[in-house]
């Protein structure tokens, strides 16, 4: 396992053992009202990562309250009162899913697991009915989601959300896109929530969209949007800048460039930061999308006056799209001959041993209803800019190192299909 000791892999021995002693912390805490209140919750998740070493990589587990005692046991079992079964790769957005008792939010995570891998990718049955035990199940899961870390197997983690031609094509031609990446509905609500934030005066940007609701924190975890910024820019990458831009029609307003500020040429062979553009409405070449020069990121330099534009070509993808850009890919935004407005989400991250363009503003409640992965792309998890009176961060030091090294052997591995 590859964790800080305060966070944990779902369905690890160490989430079991966290989970089993909360459940058991609160038992005793509210034990006149659960005395007498028997309940059993199983759960059941195939395809789990090889590292976790389950039989068959079958994750399960099953704790079991008699009223008296608790027992927690690696069974499964269809008789429990809660039932949860799925694919443990396309489930983890559910475990990493905070607000298990607010209206809303896990129907919505669900709409948009069932939207990326169908109806049959999680199943859940419950004939629970006491309210003090639908409330323990539900803070027992916020209590785990905000300790449930990513899949730190990049190869299982790509292979299971059918990303492995998506990072070669990063690779290979400096960017890449990922059709339907959220649900049209999910669109649509992102969509209204950037236009709330952009008030009249914002007629065109507007930076630090993070901290303008829940909506962006959702967003700005998107599971298949940071496989591929971990594949290209490493763990703990961090959120260079979260934007909004809203356009209407006429010329472009950006000219063809990169992304690399202040960056000298010749660009490292490597990439250093990372763009994801979602699109909220269906982007075609009249509606002024993104325009990309495939391959040009194996330039390693800025683009020469008037270069470029003859072998740019228009990012076309429907509502819900995100297209992902790095390496220093060349790209400008497109003329707009359609009426209306073009309204995009700019996901932009470096790789974490840089500074973002956007100062990150730690708010501990927005920690707390989310998963760490929100954390570590606000620096919560490396040890740069982390001192005590005893010295450096050693403990995220190893942690980040270990995790570098892992994700660079799984990437390799997937890459020449030896994983
Ligand atoms: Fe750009």
């Amino acid at each position: 396992m590859i964790t800080l000791p305060h966070h944990c892999e779902f369905l690890s021995d160490a989430w079991i053992d966290e989970a089993t002693g909360y459940l058991r912390r609160e038992l005793s805490r509210q034990g006149e009202g659960l005395t007498g209140q028997p309940f059993r919750i199983s759960g059941r998740f195939v395809n789990a990562p090889p590292h976790l070493k389950q039989p068959g990589d079958v994750a399960q587990w099953t704790a079991t309250w008699d009223g008296e005692t608790l027992a927690s046991t690696r069974d499964f079992t269809t008789q429990a009162d809660l039932v949860a079964e799925g694919d443990y790769q396309a489930s983890l957005i559910l475990a990493q899913t905070v607000g298990a008792l607010a209206p809303g939010v896990m129907t919505g995570a669900v709409h948009e697991l069932r939207h990326l891998h169908g109806a049959d990718a999680f199943r859940v049955s419950s004939r629970v009915t006491a309210p003090v035990v639908r409330d323990l199940i539900g803070t027992l899961h916020d209590h785990m989601a905000r300790r449930t870390v990513e899949n730190p197997d990049l190869a299982h983690r790509a292979r299971r959300l059918g990303l492995l031609e998506r990072i070669r094509e990063i690779e290979a031609n400096g960017y890449t896109v990922i059709e339907r990446a959220i649900s049209p509905e999910f669109a649509d609500t992102l969509r209204a929530a950037t236009l709330r934030a952009l008030l009249p005066h914002n007629t065109f940007q507007l930076q630090w969209m993070l901290y303008h609701g829940t909506e962006f924190e959702r967003i700005v975890q998107n599971p298949l949007l940071m496989t591929l910024i971990d594949a290209s820019l490493g763990r703990g990458a961090v959120i260079a800048s979260l934007s909004a831009i809203r356009r209407g029609p006429g010329k472009g307003l950006i000219p063809i460039h990169t992304d690399h500020s202040l960056v000298p040429e010749p660009f490292p062979e490597w990439a250093v930061t990372g763009v994801g553009v979602w699109a909220m409405e269906d982007w075609t070449a009249a509606s002024g999308p993104t325009w990309i020069v495939p391959g040009s990121h194996r330039l390693r330099r800025d683009p020469r006056p008037g270069e470029g534009l003859d072998k740019g070509i228009p990012i076309e993808m429907p509502k819900g799209s995100v297209v992902y850009f790095t390496h220093g890919t060349w790209h400008w935004q497109g003329d707009r001959a359609e009426p209306g407005e073009r309204v995009t989400l700019h996901s932009h991250f470096n790789r974490g041993i840089l500074r973002g363009l956007e100062p990150k503003k730690v708010d501990v409640q927005m920690l707390h209803r989310n998963a760490p992965r929100l954390g570590e792309m606000l620096g919560e998890d490396d040890w740069f800019d982390k001192l005590t009176a005893e010295g450096r961060d050693h403990l995220r030091a190893r942690y980040m190192a270990q995790l570098h090294r892992f994700t660079d052997k799984r990437k390799h591995a997937l890459l020449t299909g030896s994983d």
